[in-house]
C-alpha cells in the first residue's frame, strides 16, 4: 500500500506579507490563478493512488480550510497537530495513524510548496523510490540537479550507484546538510557530487518509526503516548501535553542528517520550490526588464523587480532587484538578495501574525 503524506502545516514565512498565520502560503493561488498549492500537490499525486489513501498533515487551525479545498480528501485523513513543531513531529504523527491502517505501508512525504512540470516522469520516479523503501529499512529521497549555491535547501552528498530500475538511477548517499551557509553552498557545487534534497521522502511507515526511535528518542516516547491514546477520551489531552514537550525541528535536521541507509533518486520532472518571493520569477512571466509585476506598476529605470500590488498603482524610479509586496495591512520592500531573510520579519511580527 502506498500512503502519500502531504505536509501542509507550515506558515510559509518567506512570502509575508501575502502569506499571514490565517491564510498560509499552500492555500495561496501562487502559480496559476485557479488552484492553490495544496490542491496542485493533491490533484499530482492522485495519479499514484486514490483520494482514500492520501493523508494531509495541518494545523488544527486550518483543517477546516483544507476540507474546502479538498473536500475529495476524507475527513479522518487529515491528521492535526496541536501546535506547530515542524515536520518531525509532523510526520511522526501521521506515522502514528498510517501504521493502524499498514506499518507496512510507504508513506511518500510531499511537501506542499512545489511546482511540478512533468507529472507523469514525477509519479514515475515516486514508484522507483517506492521499490527501494520497500527493500529494507530504507530512507529515499529524490534529489535535485542544483543550478545556483542556493541556501534555503538541503544538500546531499551521493556516492555509488546502487540500483537502477528502467532508465532511473539510484545512489546511495554519503552525507546530507541541511541549508549550508552561502560558501559552503558553493564548494557542494564545485564539487559537483551533490544534489538539492527536494524535501520528499519515501520509506516504510515502519522504518520511518523506527529511525524516530534510534535519532529521536524524546519524540517517539512522546508518540507512544498518543499512540496509545489514539482514538480514546483523551486523545486531544495527551496530543496537547505531548506536543508542548517536543523539540521544534525539521525532519532534514532530527533524521536526515543523522541518518544512514539513505538512498536517492535524482529526478528530472521540473520541480520547483516556491518558497520565496524571488522563486515566482521562474514561474511567471517577465518584462523585458526582468520584472515580475502583478497588479499596477509604472517603473522608471526599474529591472529585475518583483512587484506585488494590491489595488494601488506602485511607481518606482531607480530600481534594480528589489522586491515590493503591497497587501491590505502591510507592505514589504526588499533588497532580492536578502528575500531568505523576510522570515526573519515574520518571525518580529509573530503575535500580529
Ligand atoms: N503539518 C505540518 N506541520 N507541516 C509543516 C510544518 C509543521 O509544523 N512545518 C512545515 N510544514 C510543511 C510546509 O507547509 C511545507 O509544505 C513542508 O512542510 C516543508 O516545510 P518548509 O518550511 O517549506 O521547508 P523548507 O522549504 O524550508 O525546507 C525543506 O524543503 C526544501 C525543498 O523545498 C527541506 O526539506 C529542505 O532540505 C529542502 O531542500
Ligand atoms: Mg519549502
Amino acid at each position: 500500500m502506498i500512503t502519500p503524506l502531504i505536509m501542509a502545516g507550515g506558515v510559509g514565512s518567506r512570502f509575508w506579507p501575502l502569506s499571514r498565520k490565517h491564510r498560509p502560503k499552500q492555500f495561496l493561488n501562487l502559480v496559476d490563478k485557479n488552484r492553490s498549492m495544496i490542491q496542485h500537490t493533491v490533484d499530482r499525486i492522485s495519479k499514484l493512488t486514490d483520494h482514500d489513501n492520501i493523508f494531509i498533515a495541518t494545523n488544527e487551525e486550518y483543517v477546516k480550510e483544507m476540507n474546502e479545498q479538498l473536500p475529495e480528501v476524507p475527513l479522518e485523513n487529515i491528521t492535526t497537530e496541536p501546535m506547530r513543531k515542524n515536520t518531525a513531529a509532523c510526520i511522526g504523527l501521521a506515522a502514528l495513524h498510517m501504521a493502524k491502517k499498514d506499518p507496512e505501508a510507504v508513506m511518500v512525504v510531499l511537501p506542499a510548496d512545489h511546482l511540478i512540470l512533468d507529472e507523469d516522469r514525477f509519479i514515475e520516479t515516486i514508484e522507483v523510490a517506492v521499490k527501494i523503501a520497500q527493500k529494507g529499512e530504507n530512507l529515499v529521497t529524490l534529489g535535485i540537479e542544483p543550478t545556483h549555491p542556493e541556501t534555503g535547501y538541503g544538500y546531499i552528498n551521493y556516492k555509488d550507484k546502487y540500483d537502477a530500475v528502467e532508465d532511473h538511477e539510484v545512489f546511495e548517499v554519503k552525507a546530507f546538510t541541511e541549508k549550508p551557509n552561502k560558501e559552503t553552498a558553493c564548494e557542494f557545487l564545485e564539487l559537483g557530487t551533490y544534489l538539492w534534497n527536494s524535501g520528499m521522502f519515501i520509506w516504510k511507515v515502519s522504518t520511518i518509526l523506527n529511525k524516530f526511535k534510534k535519532h529521536m528518542p524524546k519524540l517517539y516516547d512522546g508518540l507512544k503516548k498518543i499512540d496509545q491514546a489514539l482514538g480514546t477520551k483523551n486523545e486531544s489531552e495527551v496530543l496537547q501535553e505531548e506536543f508542548e514537550k517536543f523539540d521544534s525541528i525539521s525532519i532534514d535536521y532530527g533524521i536526515m542528517e543523522k541518518s544512514e541507509n539513505i538512498y536517492v533518486v535524482p529526478g528530472d520532472f521540473g520541480w520547483d520550490d516556491i518558497g520565496s518571493w524571488p522563486s515566482l520569477e521562474r514561474v511567471r512571466k517577465q518584462d523585458k526588464h526582468g520584472n515580475v509585476i502583478s497588479g499596477h506598476h509604472i517603473g522608471i529605470d526599474t529591472k529585475n523587480t518583483i512587484v506585488h500590488g494590491n489595488g494601488k498603482i506602485i511607481t518606482t524610479v531607480g530600481l534594480d532587484d528589489v522586491v515590493i509586496v503591497d497587501t491590505e495591512d502591510a507592505i514589504l520592500i526588499c533588497d532580492k538578495k536578502r528575500a531568505q531573510e523576510v522570515k526573519k520579519i515574520r518571525n518580529l511580527l509573530a503575535s500580529n501574525g
